[in-house]
Parts: structure tokens; sequence; C-alpha cells
């Protein structure tokens, strides 16, 4: 049975999840580990699962010929080395979707409150102010929410916007399905013109750095608040606060930002920081118990799937092949170099071995090729042994 090592304190349905498929074998250990520790803990997993302080490296992976895939129980991989991990022949799994209620549902409590004036409230109320006055708080009944990048968050933030009474309008440069009652508009300052409320969900790419930039922000409408819960580099952070305190926008919250402390014991600094109309998150869009949840329930998934049938669908640094029951049928998995021939001497082989191939599936990505092949009868392991043998062959294992 495959050895599945976890470590810094996935959530405990990670586990349940495995066992459902009858993988049982796991460890699981509190913290991160490194050097040694790391190399004696993974000495003999098939799989390992890791959060954001666990550094794979190419020298690592080097050292662990019979790791076979990484879960990362979180969004980023950068932790991984993952070119070098697929020359080794292992796919990395993350679960990028898991908190895009979260964001969702963040995003438009933001909304209410900005719209409310309830941070300036809240401000005036903690410093023993009774302020009453009515003036500039509105409903979201009616305003306008225009989404910037209409991806899983913001088509979700759209879909949450609508059930509450707004009109959703979004602006993204890739032709996507309006969901609800969203309705497209074809330049971002269409956009930025129309909404009470502007909210960002945008990739970090050099496109979209300081993409509310001075210029972009004076499109807005004085009475209208700005969310940012995508990437820190969006928002030209100055620009804001400059419009905040001319009155040029009549609030903000912002999540993200271009520098953040990398833990509690560094000190957050802002601009931003003394304004009473600005809702400041550490970056905690989307963290929540359910997400966790869905993190250790997505990833286990994955990792099972892979260790149990090959699936690499959503592998961050793999060819995709989509699940496939095997049914009564056996399974080689086949890790090689991209390059001629390699197919038609590996399905030589089968025939040699008197198997009938009954379905294949061969995705590649770059240098690297991944098939997955269902025969016949049982594989035996001197075909395993034949077909590593091939030159262009990373890895082979039957399932
Ligand atoms: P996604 O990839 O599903 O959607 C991004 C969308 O933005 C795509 O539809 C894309 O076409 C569009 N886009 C790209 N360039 C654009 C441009 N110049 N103008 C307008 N639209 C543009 O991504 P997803 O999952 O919705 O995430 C959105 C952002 O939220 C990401 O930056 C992600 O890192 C961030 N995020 C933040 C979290 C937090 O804790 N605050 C948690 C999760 C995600």
């Amino acid at each position: 049975m495959s050895k599945i090592v976890l470590l810094e304190k996935i959530h405990p349905n990670a586990l349940a999840h495995l066992a459902s498929f009858g993988l049982t074998d796991v460890v699981q250990m509190p913290g991160a580990l490194s050097g040694p520790e790391l190399l004696a803990a993974l000495a003999d997993a098939d799989a390992v699962g890791i959060r954001s302080r666990t550094h794979l490296t190419a020298e690592v992976l080097a050292t662990l010929p019979r790791l076979k895939t990484v879960g990362c129980f979180c969004i980023g991989t950068n932790q991984v080395d993952l070119a070098a991990a697929a020359m080794h022949g292992v796919p990395v799994f993350n679960a990028p979707y898991s908190n895009t209620r979260s964001v969702a549902e963040l995003v438009i409590a933001q909304a209410i409150l900005l719209l409310r004036r309830i941070p300036e409230k809240n401000a005036r109320a903690h410093r023993g102010v009774w302020d009453k006055n009515a003036q500039g708080a509105f409903e979201v009944r009616n305003k306008v929410i225009g989404i910037i990048g209409y991806g899983n968050i913001g088509a979700q933030v759209g879909i949450l916007a609508e059930s509450v009474g707004m009109r959703v309008i979004y602006f993204d440069p890739e032709n996507k399905l309006p969901l609800g009652n969203a309705t497209p508009v074809f330049s971002l300052q269409a956009l930025l013109e129309q909404a009470d409320i502007v909210t960002l969900h945008v990739p970090g790419l050099r496109s979209t750095e300081n993409i509310m930039n001075a210029e972009r922000i004076a499109q807005m409408k004085p009475s209208a608040v700005l969310i940012n819960a995508s990437r820190g580099n969006v928002v030209d952070i100055d620009a804001l606060d400059r419009a905040l305190r001319d009155k040029k926008l009549a609030g903000a919250a912002i999540d993200v930002f271009p520098l953040e402390p990398s833990s509690e014991k560094e000190p957050f600094v802002s601009p931003l920081l003394d304004l009473d109309n600005v809702i400041l998150t550490p970056h905690i869009g989307g963290s929540t118990e359910e997400a966790q949840e869905n993190i250790g329930l997505e990833v286990a998934d994955k990792l099972a799937r892979f260790l149990l049938a090959g699936t690499t669908k959503s592998a961050v640094n793999f060819p995709e092949v989509a699940h496939q029951d095997k049914g009564a049928f056996s399974r080689v998995l086949h890790v090689h170099r991209n390059e001629p021939g390699v197919i038609a001497r590996m399905n030589l082989q089968f025939a040699q071995f008197g198997l009938n191939i009954v379905a294949q599936q061969l995705q590649t990505r770059g240098a690297l090729g991944y098939a997955v092949t269902d025969v016949d009868g049982p594989i035996p392991q001197p075909l395993i042994d034949a077909l590593q043998k091939d030159a262009a062959t990373i890895r082979c294992r039957r399932v």
C-alpha cells in the first residue's frame, strides 16, 4: 500500500478522505521539516502533503526516488521546484479554488459596510462619538457593482451580489459567459464610470500591475468605493490614498498590499492606516475554516486519484490526464521524455507480453510525456522492467 506523509498540520478531513479510498498508511507530523529530518521522514514515502513552509528543492527531490507525488494543501506552489518534480515524474497538486466562496463573501460584506459608512461609524464609536447621521449611507440594493476580472472569484461575487439586489457589470479581456443577469462591459473606463462599487479579481500579471492607477481611480464616481482582495500590486496605494484624502472616493477595502509583513512580528506599514473610511485586512480574503476543510478534501482527493488510478487532472507541473475508471483492466502509468517513437516502442512491449491495449491516454507538456494505458490482463513485473529500461522512460509503474 502507498505510504503518505502529511506535514504542517493538514486538516484532519484529508486523513479521513484518504482512508475512504483505502489509503490508511498515513503518517502525520505537526510542523514543517527541512534538511536531514525532511529526507528521513520522506525516505519511504510514496506521497507527501505539505503547506507553504516545507521546501521541496531539486536536491531534495533527487534524493527521494520512491516519492511519486506532492500535494500542496494550499494555493501557492512556490515552495516546490515544479520543473525538477516534473522531470522526476512527480506531479504536484494544489487547491486553487477552495477559498473562492470565502473571498466572495468577504467582498459582499465589505461592499455593504462601505456603502453604509460603517468603518467610519465604527471608528468614531470606538472613540466615544455617537454619530447617528444617515447622510452618505446607502443600501446596496439597485447599486451597480463593477467586477474587474470575471474568473472564479469574480463570477461568484457577481452571483452573491445579485442575490442582495445589486446590478452586476464586469470587465474581462476574455470572453466570459455572464452568470445570472450580469452584463459585460467592453472597456475598463465604462465600468469605472458606472460602478458604485468597484472590486478587483484579476491575477497578478505584468498587465494588471497598478491597473488601478491615479488616472483610473479618477474615472470612478466620487461616491464610489474600491475593493481589492486580489493581488497587492494591482492598486497604486499612493494614488488611492490621495483620492481618499481629496474626497474623490468614498471609501476602500484592501486585503492585499504591495509589501506584506511575513509574520505577526513584523509591523504592517501603509499610508492608509489613519483613514477611517478604509477597511484594512491582513490578506485573509480566503482564510476561513471552510476553505481549510475544502483544501483538505480537494488535495487528498487529487493525491488518492493519482496514486490509485494515475489521474493528473489539474496538476500544476504535469501533462493532465483526466480520471477514467480502469474497471477490471490493469493499468500502466508511463512518464517519459517527449520524443518520437516512445509510444510505438511501449506498445510493442505490450504486444510482446501478449497484452491487448483496451484504452490509452497520452498527454504531453513541454519536454514531458505521460501515457496511461489499460490492458486486458495482469501486468508482469518483467514488462515494467522492460519499459523502465527504455532510454526515454522517466518513471513507470502499474496500478
Ligand atoms: P481566475 O484566474 O479564475 O480569474 C481571473 C480573471 O481575471 C480571469 O477571468 C482573467 O481573464 C481576468 N483578467 C486577466 N487580466 C485582466 C485584466 N487586465 N482586466 C480584467 N480582467 C482580467 O482567478 P481567481 O481564482 O478568480 O482569483 C482572482 C485573484 O484573487 C487572484 O489574483 C488570486 O491570487 C486572488 N486571491 C486572493 C485571495 C485572498 O486571500 N485575498 C484568495 C484567493 C485568491
